[in-house]
């Protein structure tokens, strides 16, 4: 037997697994190493030195050697100490140390540990300012070149991490510094103000200008005080050393321990679930966020996007609703007054009781909200079945996501990503279809950048827009819209007719082959081609690469399912799949994407019309019986309403009272002005929110609810992880978590609840629910996370179908498909088609989002993306006010002239309320989820003139990074660094004084 391989480390046997680094086996070994640039996320970068060891008599850098089997290793030999040093030395060089009054002194500054590891009392090199200015262009972060010490890691991951590739470092240039886009100002850079550069700086070089003036005790003197103050102390450091200087930066950094709360909480915004520490400061007068600070999200990493690193001052916004509100009636107009809360509770119950007694438990119908937590879900669907007695109940996955579980639930079993992201990140081919991911989901985006730039994974996209994932992709696919499932089924049915399928595995794990085949006669290469208008050529190609990759994932989001055969595509989908065999397996399967952070969760914890907690039917009698013996009551039978039959159910007078809450119905379901006339047409509505949304507008009682910063309870993300947040601050005036409130209401409707704590919900919950048996709040701790299906154990399942598929016989089924033709079609009077979606920016309409300034900054309205060939045949200019005309109703737009869009397709973002795209999105939907057919829109487009004497101005300003110019380049290119002239590596010359590699003014 092989035995376990060894470094001798200082004398000392240390084991080390085949391939480790050795920074990490000495790091493991509890040895302290200087490292200032070494980051594990990162990888070795080699760029500061600091970490030289003696190996057998000579030097070399921990951080960029692997640990052999035998190695002698000395890491405080007089040769590596006094390269370390010598090192370190050329950092102090270019860095100035005021600890004591710089706000990176929070105990994590690797320039501060190292000066205290080393133990450096006087630098041989002088700090001398360098050429440059601070950057403060940028609204969240500024960068001081003469606190930067070179390390590259901001470089790293920008470019390989991120892979925004808008960072550099001009390694020749007598005065190197980190560039943007080569040399622009940040603000006019392709920066995708992610954070990504901020989060690894090891030091005060970039920073967030949340945390500047803020942090420490002293940060906030004015300029020249605190210019003084670094004065006297760099005056004292020849004659005190900086050991005592140190000693007294560390009691202030110790005292800042006790002002600044660190939270682990999840981001609120999307569904790839990315979770950080948020600090913050709270007195009883003032509320402030100093930084989101991701350490090792389970799904992230130490990724953010823009909206989860800097988008959270809609928590502290002056319109965020503090008082319930309840409608006032008069002659000259309604208006809202505050009540308290119990005036408010009482109305609300006192007016539940009576329409359910006049009209029966299903006039009343409830909506659930994918922003808030799992528990809060399962007490609303609680509440409308156990107290109320109907299943008229459900959440926004309606508008997005309930054709890709259809789809799934068809084929494999459950309604859920297969795998993980890192699965996504492990697979040789990744496809993406109808999804701007690096927009939508961009953390997750990032992942499949990096293995297709990196690791030599390929990407094929299908989109009708050519976004940032298509314009990397190896082959853009661009389909006419709503084909997607013709080009999916020649392709899976050219595999077939030529023998390329995954036979063993479709033999050994798939039913229905025959029938399936049979009904993809139509679908032959020359007919995708006519009705995709994608080349013969280009198919067959993406058919070779499926079945020649050894691991395919296709990702699909909202470009798929928002089409009346959505969830027949997503099917196609997991045929597709099936065929090539790509379940299973680490790197495979099928993710869609879901939308907000917790609309898998919604629908996991029963807030459907049809199912309970964990999918169980409301039709099962059994399952039935079993809710009844825990909530003691009878309960309903027949599935209830969803959000869409909700809707024409009030038009038709049988629907008399709604209870939405954090979801924003009239501006996110299609057609706007048929779902606001159903609103006005209620006897009895209630919204809670942390805004007066446009949904308020129609509402009768309006409760003000706290948003995830200040309250407990899990989300579950597109991996179907679930993860805990934690509370950080105290809810805003009279706000309440919306688990208080429900319940608060449940109890005045008779209905005894009495949980103290989110983790007794989820307790019941996990009782109640086999796909969550072993969820709890300790297995949460933290950052621990937790894939359903979770058995009583605890085990979870973060690659589903392992061992079988989720159906009795274990068994996988192909599902034979036809193709419909779309909805809403273009002809003479509507001659354009109209896309919608998200952006990168703001979520979804941006009520949260236009709440941070610096987001506003970046984009200030939104728009409408047209051809430069269809804009010059119109004559539209760049800024030009455009009306747009469906066959549901109208609005009016700015135009942005992009080749993002070709022909006689437009694309509108979501971002606004001012020009909603959904009074132009009309009622038809997907046969099987009812989920709106968004993407089927047919517009006229009328050019409105320009008021004159004005010019047309781009509605998008210079400073959105899409105008930006990146330079990508692999990582930081250290090796220009070493062949500087003048650069030696530490230790190599001890008697050399070249010690400064890096020349300043
Ligand atoms: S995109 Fe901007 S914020 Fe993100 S890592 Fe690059 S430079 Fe930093
Ligand atoms: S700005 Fe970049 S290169 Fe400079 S210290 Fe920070 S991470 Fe290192
Ligand atoms: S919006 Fe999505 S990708 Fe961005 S930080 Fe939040 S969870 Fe991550
Ligand atoms: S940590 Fe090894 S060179 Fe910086």
């Amino acid at each position: 037997m092989a035995s376990t391989p060894s470094v001798a480390m200082n004398g000392k046997a240390v084991i080390f697994t085949p391939g480790e680094l050795l920074i990490d086996a000495i790091n493991r070994s509890g040895t302290e190493l200087a490292q200032v640039c070494y980051h594990k996320q990162l990888g070795p970068i080699q760029s500061c030195d600091t970490c030289m060891v003696e190996i057998d008599g000579k030097l070399v850098r921990a951080c960029g050697t692997l640990a052999v089997d035998g190695m002698r290793v000395n890491t405080a030999s007089p040769l590596a100490d006094a390269a370390q040093r010598e090192a370190f030395d050329r950092i102090l060089g270019n860095h100035l140390l005021y600890c004591t009054v710089c706000d990176n002194n929070n105990g994590n500054c690797a320039v501060h540990n190292t000066t205290a590891l080393l133990n450096v009392e006087h630098q041989i090199i002088p700090f001398r300012d360098k050429p440059y200015e601070k950057d403060e262009t940028n609204p969240f972060y500024r960068y001081d070149p003469d606190q930067c010490i070179l390390c590259g890691r901001c470089v790293q991951a920008c470019q390989n991490v991120q892979v925004n590739e808008t960072l550099s470092i001009n390694w020749e240039s007598d005065h190197p510094r980190v560039l943007w886009d080569g040399g622009a100002t940040i603000n006019e850079s392709s920066c995708v103000s992610c954070g990504h550069c901020i989060t690894v700086c090891p030091c005060n070089a970039l920073m967030e200008k949340t945390m500047i003036g803020h942090a420490g005790y002293m940060t906030n003197l004015p300029a020249p005080a605190l210019s003084d103050m670094i004065d006297v102390v760099k005056g004292i450091e020849p004659e005190v050393g900086y050991g005592a200087i140190l000693q007294l930066s560390e009691v202030e950094s110790k005292m800042r321990e006790s002002r600044i709360k660190r939270t682990k909480t999840v981001c609120t915004y999307c569904g790839v679930g990315c979770s950080f520490d948020i600090w913050t400061e709270e007195s009883a007068l003032h509320r402030h966020i100093l930084k989101v600070e991701p350490l090792d999200g389970p799904a992230n990493g130490i990724s953010t996007c823009i909206k989860g690193k800097f988008g959270w001052e809609y928590v502290n916004s002056k319109d965020r609703l503090t008082k319930p509100l309840i409608r006032e009636r008069r002659l000259e107009g309604d208006f809202f007054r505050e009540a308290t809360w119990d005036e408010a509770l009482s109305l609300v119950a006192r007016r539940f009781a009576e329409i359910k007694m006049e009209h029966g438990p299903d006039a009343l119908a409830f909506i659930s909200s994918s922003k808030c937590t799992n528990e809060e879900s399962y007490l609303m669907q609680k509440l409308a079945r156990q107290v109320i007695g109907t299943n008229n109940m459900d959440n926004c996955s309606r508008y997005c996501q309930a054709p890709a579980t259809t789809g799934l639930w068809r084929t494999v079993g459950y309604g859920g990503d297969s795998g993980t992201i890192e699965d996504i990140q492990k697979a040789s081919l990744v496809i993406i279809i109808g999804s701007n991911t690096a927009e939508s989901h961009p953390v997750l985006a990032t992942r499949v950048k990096s293995s297709h730039k990196l690791r030599g994974a390929k990407l094929i996209v299908s989109d009708i827009r050519e976004h940032e994932m298509a314009r990397r992709a190896d082959i853009h696919l661009h389909p006419r819209p709503s084909t997607d499932l013709i080009w999916l089924s020649a392709v899976t049915r050219y595999i077939l007719d030529n023998g390329l399928e995954k036979k063993d595995f479709l033999a050994k794990w798939v039913n229905g082959i025959e029938d399936y085949k049979k009904s993809l006669e139509p679908f032959t290469m020359a007919m995708a081609n006519e009705r995709c208008g994608i080349s013969i050529e280009t198919l067959k190609q993406v058919a070779h690469m499926i079945v020649e990759s050894p691991s395919t994932c296709i990702l699909w989001a909202m470009g798929v399912t928002q089409h009346s055969m959505g969830s027949d595509t997503s099917t196609a989908i997991s045929n597709l799949l099936l065929v090539t065999g790509n379940y299973m397996r680490p790197g495979t399967g099928a993710y869609p994407l879901r939308g907000h952070n917790n609309v898998q969760g919604a629908s996991d914890h029963g807030a459907m019309p049809n199912y309970y907690t964990g999918y169980q039917k409301v039709t099962d009698d059994e399952v039935r019986a079993k809710f009844e013996s825990v909530w003691k009551v009878k309960l309903p039978a027949k599935p209830g309403l969803d959000n869409h039959q909700m809707i024409d159910a009030i038009h038709e007078g049988k629907l008399k009272s709604m209870y939405i809450f954090g979801e924003e119905i009239v501006l996110v379901d299609s057609n706007e002005n048929y779902v606001s006339a159903a609103l006005s047409k209620l006897d009895f509505f209630v919204a809670q929110d942390i805004f007066f949304s446009e949904t308020c507008h129609y509402a009768d009682v309006i409760f003000p609810a706290s948003p995830s910063l200040e309250k407990e309870g899990t989300f579950t993300n597109t991996e179907r992880r679930v993860q805990r947040l934690y509370q950080a601050f105290e809810p805003l005036g009279d706000s309440r978590p919306d688990w208080i409130i429900l319940q608060d209401l449940a109890n005045r409707l008779g209905a005894g609840w009495n949980y103290k704590h989110p983790s007794e919900i989820m307790d019941e919950v996990a009782g109640l629910t086999p796909l969550m048996a072993g969820v709890s709040y300790e297995r949460l701790e933290g950052y621990k996370s937790l894939h359903w299906p979770v058995a009583p154990d605890g085990t979870d399942e973060p690659l589903l179908y392992t061992k079988q598929f989720k159906f009795p016989d274990g068994k996988a089924n192909l599902f034979p498909l036809e193709w419909t033709e779309p909805a809403d079609q273009q002809n003479e009077d509507f001659d354009l088609h109209l896309n919608n979606g998200r952006m990168l920016e703001h979520f979804h309409e941006g009520n949260m989002t236009y709440r941070t300034p610096g987001i506003k900054e970046k984009v200030p309205c939104t728009f409408m993306e047209i051809s430069p060939d269809l804009a010059l045949e119109r004559g539209v200019q760049n800024g030009s006010w455009v009306e747009l005309t469906s066959r549901y109703g109208n609005l009016r737009v700015q135009a942005l002239i992009t080749d993002r869009v070709q022909g006689k397709e437009l694309y509108m973002p979501l971002n606004s309320v001012e020009s909603r795209v959904n009074l132009l999105t009309g009622t038809h939907t997907d046969k099987q989820t009812h989920t709106p057919a968004y993407k089927e829109t047919s517009v006229h487009m009328r050019v409105l003139a320009q008021p004159m004497g004005t010019e047309a101005k781009s509605p998008l300003p210079r400073t959105n990074p899409r105008f930006g110019h990146p330079t990508p380049q692999n990582g930081v290119e250290i090796e220009r660094k070493w062949k500087r002239n003048g650069y030696i590596m530490p230790g190599a010359n001890p008697t050399s004084r070249e010690l400064v590699q890096i020349k300043t003014k």
